[in-house]
């Protein structure tokens, strides 16, 4: 007999995998002060460590995993680090996207796309056009993303569907917003998690994250790996969810 695959097994805990997992990878810059290595080499490990959560969330059965690779805020960071992020993310996207798609994952990106290069947009485009029918697994990608700009420019959308009469303000409520984020259509995530030890949410998926439980892992995300995941859903599975309520829920 064997385990169907979305269940696995870690020290007789049984992984019913939570539907969503929202990663904040964090840590790489530290990775590599740690080893006297330039920051560049700890986002270069950081790709490897996504390469393997990928696998190890289509494994585990998890169906939307959203990762947290350019902030609205990263872009002050020195230029030549800004350039080394946007290279990795061109790089991942062409060296990855045929083996995503083979594996059935789903590509959708959040975020800005105003004041993203044209060869970066096109890679973006072209990665969610190939997989838009794939069903295993969807990578949600937030790349220059902040939860305070998706909320404004959702809030924006309403006022303009309500000065062209296409919508009557009094009907405004959290569905209208809902439905106006880049994530409308996406379960919320019931599980965030944050490497390095930090404890802040860092403007990610604000409205999405209002029930998520947050686990926090002492590792850099260079060293993300698949026994990690595993940990973080065996906390996960601890926790009890109310949603506001009095009695324990089940999310997923
Ligand atoms: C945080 O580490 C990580 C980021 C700012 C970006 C995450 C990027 C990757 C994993 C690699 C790029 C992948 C893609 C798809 C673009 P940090 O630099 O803030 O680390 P520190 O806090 O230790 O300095």
């Amino acid at each position: 007999m064997s385990l169907p695959d979305s269940v696995s097994i870690l020290g007789g805990v049984s992984l019913d995998p939570p539907l969503h997992v929202a990663v904040i990878m964090d840590g790489n810059g530290r990775w590599a002060s740690a080893r006297g290595l330039p920051r560049r080499e700890g986002h270069r490990q950081g790709v490897e460590a996504l390469r393997r959560a990928v696998r190890a969330a289509g494994d585990l059965g998890i169906k939307v995993l959203t990762i947290y690779s350019f902030s609205a805020e990263n872009w002050s960071r020195p230029l030549e680090e800004v350039n080394d992020l946007m290279g990795l993310l061109k790089r991942f996207v062409r060296k990855d996207l045929a083996e995503l798609h083979e594996n059935g994952v789903r590509v959708r990106v959040i975020g800005d796309r105003k004041g993203l290069d044209a060869d970066v947009l096109a890679l973006l485009d072209e990665a969610e056009q190939l997989t838009a029918d794939n069903k295993r697994t969807t990578l949600v990608v937030a790349f220059n993303y902040g939860g305070r700009q998706e909320i404004a420019r959702a809030a924006r959308k309403a006022a303009e569907d309500a000065v062209a009469g296409k919508l009557d303000p009094a009907s405004i409520d959290a569905g209208t917003i809902e439905a106006n984020l880049d994530t409308a259509g996406l379960p919320d995530p019931d599980l965030v998690i944050r490497t390095s030890g930090e404890q802040r949410i860092s403007n990610f998926l604000l409205w999405q994250a209002a029930y998520a439980e947050f686990v926090f892992l002492p590792i850099y995300w260079p060293d993300f790996d698949r026994a990690a995941l595993e940990a973080a859903i065996v906390e996960y599975r601890r926790r009890e969810r109310r949603f506001g309520g009095v009695t324990a829920r089940t999310g997923s």
